[in-house]
C-alpha cells in the first residue's frame, strides 16, 4: 500500500496505455486512492481483465479501446470519459512503444509512426483535457519521458528522440497552462522491470548492468514510480510544475 493522498479521492484520472506494464500499476494505484480512473489501450484482453478485477473490488474504473495514434479517436474517447465520470483533473500520458530499430533501417514512414506512438498523443490528450481542468480550477498533467536519451541508448533512435521531445512538450505546456493552475511535469523512469522488459530484454548482462550503474542495488519495479506519480498528481505537489523527476535508482 502506498502513501495516501486524500485529495485524489473522487478525482477523475485518465491514464493512457493503462492496460499493462507501468500503466496498469498506475491504474490500480489511483483506483486504490479512491479516484475514478479511465484508461485507454489497444491490448483489450489484459485491459478488460484489469477493469473487471478493479470493478469487482468496488473501484470506479472504465477501460476504452483507443489507438492513441488515431487522434480523432482519442478526442472522441476523451469526450466519452467526461460523459462517464465528469471533468478530468489528472492526465497521465503514459503510453509508448520502445521497439528497437537500427538507425539505417528507419524510413520516413517508420519515423512518423514512432513519433505518433511516443509523442503526438501526449500533446493532443493535454489539449483535449484543458477545458476540464480549467473548469475544475486546476489540474495535473504528467508526461512519461525516459532516461534512455540522457544515458545515450543507441538502439532505438526514434524512440529516444521522441522521449527527449517530451521534455520540450512539458516545458512548453507548463508555461502555457500555468495561468489556469494546470501543472505539467515529466517523470523519467530509468530501467523499470515489467513483465515485457523481463521477457524481451532482461538477461544476465542486463542484470549486471543494473547493479553496475544504479546506486540502488536492486531492480526497479512499476511500484517505484507509483509514489512519485501520486505525489505529482496530488495537491501535495501544488507548486511543482515545469519539472523533470527522474526515478532511476541513481543510474550513473
Ligand atoms: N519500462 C521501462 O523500463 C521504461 C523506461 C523508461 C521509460 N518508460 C516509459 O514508461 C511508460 C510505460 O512504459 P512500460 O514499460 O509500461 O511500457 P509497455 O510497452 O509495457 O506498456 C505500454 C502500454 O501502452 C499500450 N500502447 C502501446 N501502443 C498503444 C497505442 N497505439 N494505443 C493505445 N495504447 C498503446 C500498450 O498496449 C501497453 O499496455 C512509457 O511511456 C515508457 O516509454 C518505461
Amino acid at each position: 500500500m502506498s502513501a495516501r493522498f486524500p485529495d485524489l479521492e473522487g478525482k477523475v484520472v485518465l491514464i493512457t496505455g493503462g492496460g499493462s506494464g507501468i500503466g496498469a500499476h498506475l491504474v490500480r494505484g489511483f483506483a486504490e486512492q479512491g479516484a475514478a480512473v479511465a484508461f485507454f489501450d489497444i491490448a483489450d484482453e489484459p485491459s478488460r481483465a484489469l477493469e473487471q478485477e478493479l470493478k469487482q473490488a468496488g473501484h470506479q474504473v472504465a477501460y476504452q479501446h483507443c489507438d492513441l495514434t488515431d487522434i480523432p479517436a482519442v478526442q472522441a474517447a476523451i469526450v466519452q470519459v467526461r460523459e462517464t465520470f465528469g471533468p478530468i483533473g489528472v492526465l497521465i500520458n503514459n503510453a509508448a512503444h520502445d521497439e528497437r530499430h537500427d538507425f539505417q533501417d528507419v524510413t520516413p514512414e517508420y519515423w512518423d509512426q514512432r513519433f505518433a506512438v511516443n509523442l503526438k498523443h501526449q500533446f493532443f490528450c493535454a489539449q483535449a483535457v484543458h477545458d476540464d481542468m480549467k473548469q475544475l480550477g486546476g489540474g495535473s498533467i504528467i508526461n512519461m519521458g525516459s532516461t534512455s536519451w540522457i544515458i545515450g541508448m543507441g538502439t532505438m533512435p526514434c524512440y529516444t528522440t521522441a522521449k527527449s521531445a517530451v521534455e520540450g512538450l512539458t516545458r512548453s505546456l507548463a508555461r502555457a497552462l500555468g495561468p489556469d493552475n494546470i501543472r505539467v511535469n515529466t517523470v523519467l523512469p530509468g530501467w523499470i522491470i515489467t513483465k515485457r522488459q523481463e521477457e524481451l530484454w532482461l538477461d544476465a548482462a542486463g542484470e549486471k548492468k543494473i547493479l553496475d550503474n544504479q546506486c540502488l542495488q536492486r531492480q526497479l519495479k512499476p511500484d517505484d514510480l507509483l509514489g512519485p506519480i501520486l505525489f505529482l498528481a496530488s495537491d501535495a505537489a501544488a507548486a511543482c510544475t515545469n519539472q523533470r523527476f527522474i526515478v532511476d535508482g541513481g543510474w550513473v
